[in-house]
């Protein structure tokens, strides 16, 4: 199967919402959810694309060939890439049933092994698509980060348990989830989550916890201080707030306040290598990619996954070759400017 053929099938499978469109940009979709849009006027969406389209890549040659070297080192272990499959859940409602989160967290998880990644894996209101997710977990020897929702703290803290239980590498949680009217309606809501709770929450386990869904500085700052591996400047790929700014548009900001005291991801917009290698330059370690894995699984399962990552993979690597880089820590400020 080739990438091309991927994106055919997920055409014919992906349900009404999602039109698998060349650029997913938040056009079509704008504002449908359920459905892959951003939420209200789909502002948020439409940001972070545009924000990876605003930034020019510096091509520079005239530098002694080295093979470009995309890994990286994340929990103790090494990734063939500094990209990461996001935690979508919701998949009948928001695409169609040839899925349910089971059967979709299950492809992420395989696809992003076989790439040499790791993914990220979603939580939902039945208990049984995170417990059944941890199993998948369990089975792939821990290889998956299961995101927890901000429910409240005993539920999130049995959560933790059995995260750990699966022997996963990480935790990670969307506490920005509280903006999803989709759960309120399907009678579990999820709510803001003060300094002190997150706090007792990430000194509750040794594993590392990345908290996903910062866009301020204030926010940033807190997360570390509760003692965060990581943070994702997210905006949840603008589903949960209208209106807020793209990821790329404050991410400096944010690695200026937490000077490398935890690991910085980026979500939101980001569809290439090239706009992975933009964040990168940005100054962020990693990066998480939402919909378009979306796309992957529906048009090919487990395989789609693996094709994507490839393909932006060697997308990066191109860039990189471009521009003189041989390895990620080579990737800065000075290969990109703003337009
Ligand atoms: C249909 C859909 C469902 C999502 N479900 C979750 C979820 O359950 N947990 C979560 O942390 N983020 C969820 N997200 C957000 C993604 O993890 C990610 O932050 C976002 O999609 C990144 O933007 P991108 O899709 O433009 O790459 C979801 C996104 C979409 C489109």
């Amino acid at each position: 199967m080739k990438y091309s053929d991927v994106l055919i099938e997920a055409k014919k499978n992906i349900g009404p919402h999602c039109k698998v469109c060349p650029q997913c940009n938040g056009i079509a979709c704008q504002g449908k959810i359920p459905g892959p849009g951003g939420k209200g006027t789909g502002t948020g969406f439409i940001r972070n694309y545009k924000a990876f389209k605003a930034v020019a890549i510096n091509m520079d040659t005239l530098n002694k060939y080295h093979a470009p070297d995309t890994r990286m080192e994340l929990f103790g272990l090494t990734f063939d890439m500094p990209i990461f499959a996001a935690p979508v859940g919701g998949v009948q409602i928001h695409y169609s049933d040839l899925h349910d989160d089971l059967t979709y967290s299950e492809a992420i998880l395989l696809g992003s092994i076989n790439a040499g990644s790791i993914g990220f894996t979603g939580d939902g209101v039945m208990a049984e698509v995170y417990d059944g997710t941890a199993e998948a977990i369990l089975k792939y020897k821990g290889l998956g980060v299961p995101t927890i929702k901000p429910w409240r703290k005993e539920e999130i803290i049995e959560k933790i348990r059995i995260a750990e239980n699966a022997g996963a590498k990480a935790i990670a949680m969307d506490i920005d989830a509280a903006g999803l009217a989709m759960l309120a309606i399907q009678g579990k809501p999820v709510f803001p989550v003060g300094f002190e709770t997150l706090s007792e929450l990430i000194a509750s386990t040794k594993l590392p916890f990345i908290i996903k869904g910062i866009m301020t500085v204030a926010g940033a700052i807190k997360a570390v201080d509760a003692g965060a591996y990581g943070i994702v400047v997210s905006n949840h790929g603008g589903r949960v707030l209208d209106d807020t700014p793209a990821t790329l548009d404050v991410l400096p900001e944010i690695l200026q306040a937490v000077e490398g005291r935890v690991k910085v991801f980026i979500d939101g917009g980001i569809r290439t290598g090239l706009d992975v290698f933009k964040a990168l330059a940005m100054g962020a370690d990693a990066v998480l990619i939402g919909r378009p894995f979306a796309s992957a699984v529906y048009g090919g399962g487990a395989e789609g996954v693996t094709l994507l990552y490839q393909q932006l993979k060697s997308e990066l690597e191109n860039v990189m070759l471009m521009t003189g880089c041989s390895k990620l820590e080579d990737i800065g400020p000075e290969h990109i400017r703003k337009i």
